[in-house]
């Protein structure tokens, strides 16, 4: 994909030297391949609430998956180049597992994560009859639609701390997989701490114990919510939401640490939160999932001037692209939130950075 534009670069500027009466800018290799940080949306023009992302095997088509809506328990879309989306394919999350009250069997903030070339695992948050309020449940799939075929108990519950919601997966270098959720306190009265502990390599069995990572501080109107962590250069880059989801407060602001159990530093203004209603033409971001990429670009070839082949060797093309939810009515959550997108989320040095 990067060598694309070099093309246009080759060309175009052979013919700006050969005119030479409009001279430009030289264009810089670095320049065609720096990244943007591109926010746009909604992509997904109907209700499509915290989504999670993952591209399986780091080849498109890329594959998004919502709260449940009138669309399906699990609703999910493709895309073959991260730009344009299909309209809802399908339900991954027909049956979200025996533990999940008959009466009340919605599920909140999907998030899959790719175990082996051939496995799947889907963590949700629904409500336990049992334990009397929300818990996180796993699934399980050979492919990334699904259907994911659920565990038969939670494999996380807190009733006392108010319930825990909006679990997502890590893979730390090395390899070492996580969990990470959101302590539901406000739904008590209560703070929101944000944990994370390891996982087998099932992709859904815990281990060792669980640490807290952040909690709410006054700034953050009581909450913090829908924990999305990514390791990029050094850094670990916490991504959470703050203030009431049904509010214009809500943002999509981010912690970051050099240990991946912490401590974490919320980053404070200019440079979070990273968006807020009226960036970008946003209204109510959050609920992101911000993933890491390591995709493969093709082999690439072209003549020059003197007839002569040059072909580039295939690369890793790394990057980090990111989908969250925002207002549909501009206002509030209740006529729904739809799917949005940042391409090639720019993070350096402990900053994260868009462009609209
Ligand atoms: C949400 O916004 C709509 C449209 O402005 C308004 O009618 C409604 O009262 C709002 N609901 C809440 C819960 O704020």
């Amino acid at each position: 994909m990067v060598f694309v534009p070099l093309a246009i670069f080759v060309f175009g500027s052979a013919s700006a030297v050969l005119s030479a009466s409009t001279p430009k800018d030289p264009v810089r290799l670095r320049d065609l391949v720096k990244r943007g940080g591109t926010v746009t949306g909604p992509v997904l023009p109907l209700n499509f609430a915290d989504p999670g992302l993952i591209l399986p095997n780091g080849r498109a088509p890329w594959y998004v998956y919502s709260t449940s809506s009138s669309h399906g328990k699990v609703p999910y879309a493709i895309s073959e180049d991260f730009k344009t989306w299909t309209g809802v394919k399908g339900d991954a999350l027909p049956n979200p597992g025996s533990w999940v009250s008959p009466s009340n069997s919605a599920v909140w903030a999907p998030d899959v994560r790719q175990i082996t070339s051939n496995s799947y695992v889907m963590y949700y948050t629904a409500f336990s009859a049992a334990n009397g309020n929300h818990c996180i449940g796993a699934a399980t799939s050979s492919t990334p639609a699904g259907p994911f075929n659920p565990q038969a108990s939670p494999i996380v519950c807190d009733a006392s701390g108010g319930g825990v919601i909006d679990a997502s997966g890590f893979e730390a270098p090395g390899g070492t997989l996580y969990l990470v959720w959101k302590v539901d306190g406000n739904s008590m009265g209560k703070s929101t701490p944000i944990f994370i502990q390891p996982l087998g390599a099932n992709g859904y069995t815990l281990q060792g114990k669980a640490t807290q990572l952040i909690t709410n501080d006054p700034v953050d109107g009581g909450i913090v919510e829908a924990p999305s962590l990514v390791y990029w250069d050094g850094f670990y880059y916490l991504f959470f939401s703050s203030n009431h989801y049904n509010t214009l407060k809500y943002d999509v602001s981010y912690a970051i640490s050099k240990s991946v159990t912490g401590p974490y530093t919320k980053v404070q203004a200019p440079h979070a939160p990273l968006l807020v209603s009226g960036k970008c033409g946003t209204a109510g971001p959050g609920g992101a999932t911000v993933i890491n990429v390591l995709g493969e670009s093709p082999t690439f070839s072209l003549m020059n001037g003197c007839g002569t082949l040059t072909i580039f060797e295939p690369i890793q093309d790394k990057y980090i692209n990111a989908v969250f939810h925002n207002d549909i009515n501009g206002k509030n959550v209740s006529a729904g939130r739809s799917m949005w997108q940042i391409s090639d989320l720019t993070l350096s040095n402990g900053i994260a950075t868009v462009n609209c």
